[in-house]
């Protein structure tokens, strides 16, 4: 997933009126850029889960933050018999996680929550044995506080799995000057608005009495021959960043990703062999102190 404020990228809830995308277009692109993401990177996804289900089993999860349901469908495949609650601030991801989990046979396990966590901790959301939010704790306004809740929520036993990426993903090669430009001009829009992605973890969690009891970084390079949703990740991943940073980055590069994103022309994606996707996350495995 990738970020813009990223808003470029994989999301968030907060525009703050950058580039070309506000509202409900701003989360249909969110939302389908999370679902190429679940498809193209799916066995990456499902070797993290693998390594969270290794440190031990669970019936009562939630995915914090859990947009279209890459974790949730996951988790539910992985942990057998398993319920998953499935909470967001946004009812357009929960309804796309609902079919997308009838779709897979799990309708019964799953439970979707409309909640904002930056409004407070919803009241049932307690016993909890495994909690996983990937990819959402940065959007918190708060997050020593939903730490804080989240550690409360857990039943004796249980577990926090988080995970954040150390950065958005790259489809260029290593160094392309292009690519570079546009990750630090989203690393300067992040500061500025998304304060809390990057933030240290170790002591978030520390403070709020969770101890880490594993953490692990993942990595993937994805190479030809690609899954066929690949070019189409690719393209709108790099579409939303383009339309995020138009304000930013110079007008030749916004062109330049233009031509990139675009179906035909020499400068198309679809033209160059030399597409690959890289993507990294860490993978915090936390318990209370
Ligand atoms: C980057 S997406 C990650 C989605 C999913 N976890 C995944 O890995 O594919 C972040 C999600 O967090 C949700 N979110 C952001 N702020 C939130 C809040 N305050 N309360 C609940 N959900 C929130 C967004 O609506 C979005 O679906």
């Amino acid at each position: 997933m990738t970020h813009g404020h990223h808003h470029g990228q994989h999301g968030h809830g907060h525009q703050h009126g950058h580039g070309h995308q506000h509202g409900h277009e701003h989360n249909e692109g969110l939302a389908e850029l999370l679902e190429l993401d679940a498809e193209v990177l799916h066995d990456y996804h499902a070797g993290i889960v693998a390594w969270v289900r290794g440190q031990g089993p669970a019936a009562r999860i939630a995915d914090l933050g859990a947009g279209t349901g890459a974790g949730t469908l996951e988790l539910l495949a992985q942990f057998d018999g398993a319920t998953v609650t499935a909470v967001d601030s946004d009812d357009a991801m929960l309804h796309r996680l609902t079919a997308n989990a009838a779709a897979r046979g799990f309708a019964g396990r799953v439970r979707t929550l409309r909640a904002d966590l930056d409004t407070g901790w919803p009241a049932d959301l307690t016993g909890l044995e495994l909690i996983w939010a990937a990819n959402s704790m940065h959007h918190m306004a708060d997050p020593p506080r939903v730490l804080r809740d989240i550690r409360a929520a857990l039943a004796p036993g249980g577990r926090l799995a988080m995970s954040e990426l150390d950065s958005f993903p790259r489809f260029l090669p290593p160094g392309d000057g292009l690519e570079e430009r546009t990750h630090r001009a989203m690393s300067r829009r992040r500061e500025q608005d998304m304060p809390h992605m990057g933030a240290d973890w170790d002591v978030l969690l520390a403070e709020a009495g969770l101890k880490i009891r594993a953490e692990r970084r993942f990595e993937v390079t994805l190479t030809p021959p690609f899954p066929p949703a690949a070019l189409r990740y690719a393209q709108s991943s790099l579409r939303r960043t383009r339309d995020a940073l138009a304000d930013d980055l110079d007008p030749a590069d916004v062109e330049a990703l233009t031509a990139l994103v675009a179906d035909d022309g020499p400068e198309s994606l679809h033209h160059r062999g030399d597409l690959t996707v890289r993507a990294a996350r860490t993978v915090w495995l936390a318990e209370p102190a």
